[in-house]
């Protein structure tokens, strides 16, 4: 084992512990992409049914390029923020003339389409295509404010550096794909608002845990 006991605990315990989510069957670029813009500001449950209309309906990115606007927005009807759905339709054209309709590969192409900022660009390359890149959500930044007990608000410009940088050092090469997805897993499943440490697989790691104060983190911005 070449990877430090952070990394291969936490890939053990998402091993067992993964939700059967429909994008994990294949990882299918295409179906990683709209999950990922689906669950941006929307619940699982909720992201869950509502990727499988969408994937009965619009089958692969041509469907998505060729669609009318209007059956996209239907399919995205109670969603809301209907700017992802509207960059989901040019970025589909853009693959489709620039991209012979094929998801593009390259971190720096996937990052320049409509809609993909950093974090959607590293989900993308991580999970769909197994790059060593990082991708740091809410819930990453959750689960790292406790185990480095970050008493300051955590999206302060330093945390946030010190967060992407430490990412980068544990994620173990060549398993970013389950990394990834582990780290965002622990984050909803234990990690949570309220945390549940007696079954997180990082507890011997985390120093708010050690502290007795791991509801205490993150620490809000100041209002
Ligand atoms: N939330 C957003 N993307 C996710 C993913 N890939 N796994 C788990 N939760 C997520």
């Amino acid at each position: 084992n070449q990877y430090p006991t952070f990394a291969s605990d936490l890939l053990s315990w998402f091993n067992t512990n993964k939700r059967a989510l429909p994008w994990r069957e294949d990882y299918a670029p295409y179906r990683v992409w709209v999950s990922e813009i689906m669950l941006q500001q929307t619940q699982m449950e909720r992201g869950v049914a509502y990727f499988h209309r969408w994937m009965e309906a619009l089958p692969n990115i041509s469907a998505v390029a060729e669609a009318h606007e209007d059956t996209l927005l239907k399919l995205w009807e109670g969603l809301g923020y209907y700017s992802r759905v509207r960059n989901l339709h040019k970025a589909a054209k853009i693959i489709a003339a620039e991209h012979n309709g094929t998801f593009p590969e390259n971190y720096a192409d996937i990052r320049a389409l409509p809609g993909i900022g950093d974090y959607t660009a590293g989900a993308i390359a991580s999970i769909a295509f197994n790059q060593n890149v990082i991708c740091v959500d809410a819930n990453v930044e959750r689960v790292f404010s406790r185990i480095f007990d970050i008493d300051t608000p955590v999206k302060q410009k330093q945390n946030m550096e010190f967060i992407r940088k430490t990412v980068a050092e544990v994620l173990p090469s060549g398993h970013a794909r389950e990394f990834n997805q582990a780290l965002m897993e622990l984050g909803a499943l234990v990690c949570s608002k309220k945390p549940h440490c007696k079954r997180c697989p990082l507890q011997q790691y985390c120093e708010a845990y050690h502290l007795g104060i791991p509801h205490e983190r993150p620490v809000p911005t100041a209002k």
